[in-house]
């Protein structure tokens, strides 16, 4: 079970004080338990580990199966919530040199709809070229611009590539049951497609068909992922004192009382790099809002404590750090002696690499806490399916109870909205036919 450590928080926030919020963190999930919260049209993630059966794994994997022997690339479009969980979840459990030691018994999984980048969306065409490639399309709201964008290219290429026929069978689409233009278009065409369920928002929804069929697509357990997040949905219910979603949000909260309103999560192993960002959309799209909200930001270590260390050890103090470790690494490396030892290093000679890998995460953890940056650590024992699963509701958990301590409606975006009308003014879009006028007047 994910462990979960506070004590490098004492010297800025005592027990004393995180304990204090046990009785609002208690209301807090009794809000969400009850559908009492704001935005509780949403709450469809709470016991969504306990609710899938294998009966609804099957038909993913069925269906991962299809594309899996029909496609040698599948390219998953979409953007937000329809996209970061697989990300993560992916690169999280995928070889770090993934496209080089491709063995084809996998497809390479690419993304595309998260951009409007011309070169990325040239370059990814050109690379599908001739293949015999697929797509997921997942889109909530089934009209996100920047996954609608790529999907019609992709679409094409598909049909072009490979005839209408094959197309019909390796285009899949993840989307609601009813509206929007991708239901319309799955429907339309015949594609094989998942429901995201109404209740589930699209950063909460990483354990339905939106990260589970890629994530299985990709070749790995989705049995496992899932039983991870059920095991951690068995914590909730517990005490306080026993319960790390519930510390984790009560910890947190005290900081930012405490002034502390940007919080760095820490990898110490590059393959973490998108849970991080996952992390971030969780936590900055839920809690952003009504002027609140603590400021999620990441950084890879010990990599960027060669870019961003200085600044976490001596600039300004608003920050506190989070770490994720992991405790066993898959693979043993030692260090090997050198009878020249022309670089110093035979002290680290029969060592693993991750013995010093975990020194420089304590010695920075021990540094920063001297520095004025209160440290939480997350640790699970392996960067496995199971432990994602955990870790991932986890986070869902301590991010739906937070929300509620600050008062702020976890489940809803309405921030999102600013940049889009402004886009669809700019581009001309029919129907926004005056906040283009006011647009271009603005801009002369
Ligand atoms: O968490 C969210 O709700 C958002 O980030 C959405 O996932 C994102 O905007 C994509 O939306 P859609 O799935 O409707 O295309």
């Amino acid at each position: 079970m994910i462990k979960l450590d506070i004590t490098k928080t004492a010297p800025f926030v005592s027990a004393e004080t995180i304990n204090g919020y046990a009785e609002r963190v208690a209301e807090a999930q009794k809000a969400l338990e009850a559908g009492t919260c704001p935005g509780n049209d949403f709450l469809g993630w709470l016991h969504l580990p306990s609710s899938i059966t294998p009966a609804f794994l099957d038909e993913i994997k069925a269906t991962a199966a299809t594309l899996r022997s029909e496609c040698d690339a599948v390219v998953v479009a979409g953007i937000g919530g329809s996209y970061l969980g697989a990300k993560a979840v992916i690169e999280a459990l995928s070889n770090s040199f993934q496209w080089l030691v491709a063995d084809g018994k996998n497809p390479v999984i690419l993304f595309a709809g998260n951009n409007i980048g011309e070169d990325y969306l040239s370059e990814l065409t050109a690379y599908l070229s001739g293949k015999r490639f697929g797509v997921i399309n997942i889109s909530k709201s089934g009209t996100t611009t920047e996954t609608a964008l790529a999907f019609r290219l992709l679409k094409k290429q598909c049909e072009d590539q490979r005839g209408k026929d094959v197309a019909r069978k390796v285009i899949v689409a993840i989307t609601d049951a009813k509206r929007g233009a991708a239901r319309t278009c799955a429907d339309k065409e015949g594609y094989k497609s998942f429901v995201i369920p109404d209740n589930v928002g699209g950063r909460f929804s990483v354990l339905t068909p939106v990260g589970l069929l890629p994530i299985a697509v990709a070749g790995f357990d989705i049995d496992q992922l899932v039983r991870g997040a059920q095991d951690m949905e068995k914590t909730a219910a517990a005490p306080f004192a026993e319960n790390p979603a519930a510390q984790y949000a009560a910890t947190r909260y005290a900081l930012y009382a405490a002034g502390k309103k940007i919080e760095i999560l820490a990898n110490y192993q590059p393959k973490l790099h998108f849970i991080a960002e996952w992390w971030k959309q969780l936590f900055g799209e839920s809690e952003g809002k009504d002027g609140k909200g603590i400021y999620p930001a990441s950084v890879d270590l010990t990599t960027d404590l060669h870019s961003m260390g200085q600044w976490i050890q001596d600039g300004e103090r608003t920050i506190f750090e989070t770490v994720i470790s992991v405790e066993t690494p898959e693979h043993e490396l030692l260090f090997p002696s050198d009878d020249e030892n022309l670089d110093g290093l035979n002290f680290l000679a029969g060592k693993r690499v991750d013995e010093v890998n975990k020194m420089a995460e304590l010695g920075t953890q021990l540094a920063h806490v001297d520095g004025g940056v209160p440290n939480i650590r997350i640790a699970i024992d392996r960067l496995d399916a199971y432990h994602l699963g955990q870790l991932i509701y986890f986070f869902e958990r301590a991010c739906g109870i937070h929300c509620q301590l600050l008062g702020v409606n976890a489940f809803n975006q309405p921030g999102v909205e600013a940049y889009k009308k402004n886009m669809f003014a700019l581009l001309g879009k029919p129907g926004y036919e005056k906040e283009t006028e006011a647009i271009r007047n603005r801009l002369k």
